[in-house]
């Protein structure tokens, strides 16, 4: 499959140099995503001396592949966040949020951004009978949470023409480009910090109160290092309270009326597909998402299927364009991780889930505001030293157990199919090594040790994408084990020879 998202059509070139000598900051951040560039707009804000290190280009990865739908709600149900959190307890989460969607607006004025940004409804809907009472329960929860949602019902085309039953409408929420977003803000506020990219981090350490922060290149000192990474970078406990998640999203284009909005269909509780329309060169898109599965242990190409299998379903004349695949974690208490773990620690940013682009916004007012000495009195929600047993125990279990399981699994079996045609990966056991063999479209082999680097488990193969996915904590290399998003630091290892 092509693996561009809409908003990145054309082939992205560098905006900002490379890391190539040492330097000294007060603020060095990890990664340049939707957290990481507001992170340091923030901080330099404040007056500290900034730098953003960027492995790839601004707003590559998850950020621009997102759908850039910008909601108050999130994309759990109330019913299971109700299960977990107080009514006080979720009017905080959804204040907390309204303020980071408040700062998109602000940044998007004060920086004249050109990023399609437009308010519209929210939508939740049901795809099938067993879910209408989930949609009424929304509607009745989100009403005592003190927001103004309307019933839809089937007789309302907007949702009848997408295949659903009854819905919950709630206005007032928003959509944008969120690649033009992040890389106008990194462009408007580059005058006060440093901004690098092809920079990919290595290592860092602290050693006298110091980080020291190590590209392939060259070292950054700073008294603070924030990992706006998506997930924490390395090895982090955090990475036991995380599920990681692909899923894939595909643009089509359509000439038919498609009222704006952010369309949620449940076909099953845990069975949802988004839907939003774009308008690109005056041609209008619609775009699906859905399919997801754990990082290494599913298909993207049966997941694709799915989806379109569904959108093909729904009165929508499909012309597929575009395709890409997205990760997301999964914190498992189901609020996001951010903040400090202890006062030595990093800064991290974590379990966003699919609710990212607003949730990085408010890690970044966070953590700015914890770093500059100021009250934020969302901190706490989030805080990464908080301990909620009762709340993650479920999630913690299985989600351990399932990489414990990889663990053990993926060291016993074993294949000694040796036969490769282009395009296609295969582990292969060779003396008791397992080794990830592929080959590109031009048929050359590349061969590296399947073991992943971050914790050593089993990686497989993504056919959909052309890379190597590893079921534990979701770190991806490319064809010639090269990393291409996870907290792995290190490549795959590459084998030479026969
Ligand atoms: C298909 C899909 C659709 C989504 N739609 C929405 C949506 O509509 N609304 C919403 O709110 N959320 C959405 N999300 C979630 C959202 O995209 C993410 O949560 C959000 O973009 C995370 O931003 P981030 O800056 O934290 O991470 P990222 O955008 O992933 O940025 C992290 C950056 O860190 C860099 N990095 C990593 N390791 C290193 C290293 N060692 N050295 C240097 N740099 C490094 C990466 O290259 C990357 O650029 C969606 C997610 C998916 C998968
Ligand atoms: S990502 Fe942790 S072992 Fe591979």
């Amino acid at each position: 499959m092509t693996s561009n998202s809409i908003w990145i059509d054309k082939e992205p070139v560098p905006r900002f140099p490379q890391l190539t000598e040492d330097k000294e900051f007060d603020v060095v951040i990890i990664g340049g995503g939707i957290t990481g560039i507001t992170a340091a707009q923030l901080l330099s804000a404040y007056g500290f001396k900034v730098a953003v290190l960027e492995a790839g280009l601004i707003a590559q990865s998850n950020t621009g592949r997102s759908t850039g739908n910008l909601y108050v709600m999130v994309d759990s149900l109330l019913s299971d966040l109700l299960n977990k959190y107080s009514y006080d307890e979720l009017r905080k989460v959804f204040d907390s949020r309204l303020k980071a969607k408040n700062l998109i607006e602000e940044n998007i004025k004060k920086f004249d951004i050109q990023c399609d940004y437009r308010e519209v409804d929210w939508v939740r809907f049901s795809m099938s009978a067993e879910m209408d009472h989930l949609i009424y329960d929304e509607f009745e929860t989100f009403k005592e949470l003190g927001f103004f949602p309307e019933v839809m019902r089937s007789t309302d085309e907007r949702i009848s023409s997408l295949g659903g039953r009854v819905g919950v409408k709630v206005a007032g929420q928003a959509q944008f480009n969120p690649y033009l977003y992040v890389t106008q803000l990194a462009e408007k506020i580059s005058s006060k910090c440093s901004i690098f990219e092809n920079s990919r981090v290595t290592d860092f350490h602290k050693e006298d109160n110091q980080w020291i922060v190590k590209t392939n290149q060259a070292r950054i000192y700073a008294k603070h290092l924030i990992e706006g990474t998506h997930t924490p970078i390395g090895f982090s406990l955090l990475q036991t309270l995380l599920g990681p998640y692909r899923e894939y999203a595909f643009a089509s284009s359509y000439e038919g009326q498609f009222d704006p909005g952010i369309y949620w269909g449940h076909l099953k509780k845990d069975e949802v597909i988004s839907f939003r329309n774009y308008f690109k060169d005056d041609k209008q898109f619609v775009l699906f998402v859905g399919g997801d599965y754990k990082v290494g242990q599913g298909d993207g190409i049966d997941s694709l299927k799915k989806i379109k299998a569904l959108a093909s379903e729904l009165d929508l004349k499909i012309d597929e364009r575009y395709q890409w695949g997205g990760q997301h974690y999964r914190s498992a208490d189901l609020l996001p991780y951010i903040g400090q773990k202890d006062g030595q620690d990093t800064y991290v940013a974590t379990g966003f889930s699919t609710n990212g682009l607003i949730y990085g916004t408010l890690a970044a007012q966070i953590i700015s505001d914890q770093i500059a000495g100021m009250e934020n009195k969302f901190s706490q929600l989030f805080s990464p030293k908080r301990i909620t047993p009762v709340k993650s125990m479920k999630s913690f279990i299985s989600e351990n157990v399932n990489v414990v399981k990889q663990y053990v699994v993926d060291y016993l079996s074993s294949s000694h199919d040796e036969n490769l045609r282009p395009g296609e990966g295969k582990i292969i056991d060779i003396k008791g090594h397992k080794i990830a063999a592929c080959k590109n479209s031009n048929d050359e082999l590349f061969v590296c040790s399947a073991v992943c680097p971050h914790l050593g488990c089993v990686v497989h193969w993504n056919k959909a994408e052309s890379s190597w996915d590893c079921p534990c904590h979701g770190s991806r290399f490319n064809f010639e084990g090269e990393v291409i998003e996870g907290p792995s630091l290190h490549p795959l290892d590459r084998l030479e020879g026969d």
